[in-house]
């Protein structure tokens, strides 16, 4: 009986892909699924390629090596569940590997009660979908650093790479480290989108512009400072049809966006740690309210706004839009960077914020040129408070507010709207405000509930509160 390095445990197109580039590395595993019948079809695919899949869980576990390294790229909420009927069959040392989409202080959980049983736990995070998996992900583990030794090597070379070669793969840090950094990564992935969706509805609705110059649009832009895989397959998108009526997918598509929960995670976090993240914030709830479609319907019949009119330069209004997608990408990296290192403040995990701008330059969802510039910022200020302080970061901004600043007042006007990169300018102004209402907003509070503020004439000292009536 041959004994497998790793065993995976769930065989979805995820898992399948990623047992195949397991495979393709070099290294022997065998795979898993609780559910027979899909058990029964990808262990046809994964057998053509030497690859066994066991059943029952039991005799899957007894022909892996020992310490047995097990990984699990399931459900998150089905996690705990398998943790329970795989107990029994490990022992102290073995190492159990949770690659899926799990919320981070389950994972810090997890590793607790595990550590206290022996067994290595490692939450990671997997990106680049059904591709990467197959090619080579951008993997971002974290958890009991003991695990590292025994999966470096492996996780390594199944990674993507970065063009100088680098593995997109690097241990980020105990407990639900990996995992964290990975719902970042999520969040970035919801701005980016939901900004790249607010340019093409400009073009749409302002210019009036057709799939076909919207391919040759962003096809453009992927060559210069924008580019990145998001921006790339929006350009496909574009050149797309549908094969039933010929026309272009992206008009056969409904406007109702779904989600998984880990924008939102990413979110409710920013509000626990009082991070101001509010242009990753406002990508969830355009989803939200995007997914409430028969309202919206509704309303259209009864709610006015203003008129779409453009006597501008047409050429010229594109351009602006890219400056504005430039600076507001910029603003939601700096909030899911705000993100990163806040929790590493808060959970000791010493994040090496610039290495995992390297993570992410290949294999993940949201690889792109500018994470080259972010490596660069924090590897020379790896205290940098903000990434819009950075010198690069400062001027790339400079040179597209005006743009951007256009953009946005067209927006208004026209009554089109764009929550992330109208939310991203009113964060660089917040950011960059030495002077906010919040005076106003201190005296209501102590007006309404005695609840007291600070005086500028008396810094430091302490707080009071005023008779108002
Ligand atoms: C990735 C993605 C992936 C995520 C999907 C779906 O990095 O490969 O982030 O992990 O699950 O993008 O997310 P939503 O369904 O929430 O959009």
């Amino acid at each position: 009986m041959q004994e497998q390095d790793i065993g995976l445990i769930g065989l979805g197109v995820m898992g399948q892909n990623l047992a195949l580039n397991i495979k393709r590395n070099g290294f022997l595993l065998a795979g898993y699924d609780s559910d027979e019948k899909r058990l029964k079809e990808s262990g046809k695919k994964l057998k053509e390629k030497n690859i066994p899949v066991y059943y029952p869980l039991e005799i899957f576990v007894k022909n892996l090596k020992s310490p047995k390294k097990i990984i699990m790229m399931i459900p998150a909420d089905q996690v705990d569940k398998l943790i329970t009927e795989l107990k029994p069959h490990l022992s102290k040392g073995d190492v159990l590997i949770d690659g899926g989409n799990s919320y981070f202080l389950d994972t810090e959980r997890r590793n607790k009660e595990l550590k206290a049983e022996g067994i290595l736990y490692v939450g990671t995070g997997v990106s680049g979908g059904e591709q990467g998996a197959l090619w080579g992900p951008s993997i971002m583990p974290g958890g009991n650093k003991e695990a590292w030794e025994h999966i470096k090597s492996m996780f390594q070379a199944v990674a993507a790479k970065t063009p100088d070669g680098t593995p997109c793969c690097e241990w980020l840090g105990n407990g639900g480290a990996g995992h964290y950094v990975k719902m970042i990564h999520n969040g970035i992935e919801y701005a980016d989108m939901q900004m790249i969706c607010e340019a093409y509805f400009l073009m749409e609705q302002v210019l009036g512009l057709i799939p076909k110059d919207m391919h040759i649009i962003f096809t453009e832009w992927n060559k210069g400072e924008l580019n990145s895989y998001l921006i790339e397959i929006t350009g496909n998108i574009m050149a797309k049809n549908d094969n039933e009526t010929g026309k272009p997918m992206i008009h056969i598509i409904l406007d109702t966006a779904g989600q998984k929960g880990t924008g939102k995670w990413t979110s409710q976090v920013a509000l626990d740690l009082g991070v101001p993240a509010q242009t990753i914030v406002e990508a969830v709830f355009a989803r939200m309210i995007s997914a409430i479609k028969e309202e919206r319907v509704a309303a259209a019949k009864q709610l006015s706004g203003p008129g779409i009119k453009f006597n501008g330069n047409r050429e010229e209004f594109v351009e602006m839009i890219r400056k504005a997608l430039h600076a507001s990408k910029i603003c939601s990296y700096a909030q899911g960077y705000q993100l990163l290192q806040a929790a590493s403040r808060k959970y000791n995990w010493n994040l090496n914020v610039g290495r995992i701008a390297l993570l992410w330059r290949a294999g993940c969802t949201i690889r792109a040129q500018l994470l080259d510039k972010i490596k660069e910022a924090y590897d020379k200020e790896p205290e940098l408070p903000n990434l819009i302080l950075d010198p690069y970061f400062k001027s790339a901004i400079d040179a597209n507010q005006d743009g951007w600043r256009k953009v946005v007042a067209k927006a208004v006007e026209s009554g089109i709207p764009l929550p992330a990169l109208s939310s991203a300018l009113a964060y660089y102004d917040s950011y960059r405000s030495s002077r906010l209402p919040a005076n106003l907003l201190q005296a209501q509070r102590d007006y309404f509930g005695a609840h007291m503020y600070e005086r500028i004439d008396k810094p430091g000292e302490q707080f009071f509160h005023t008779e108002w009536i």
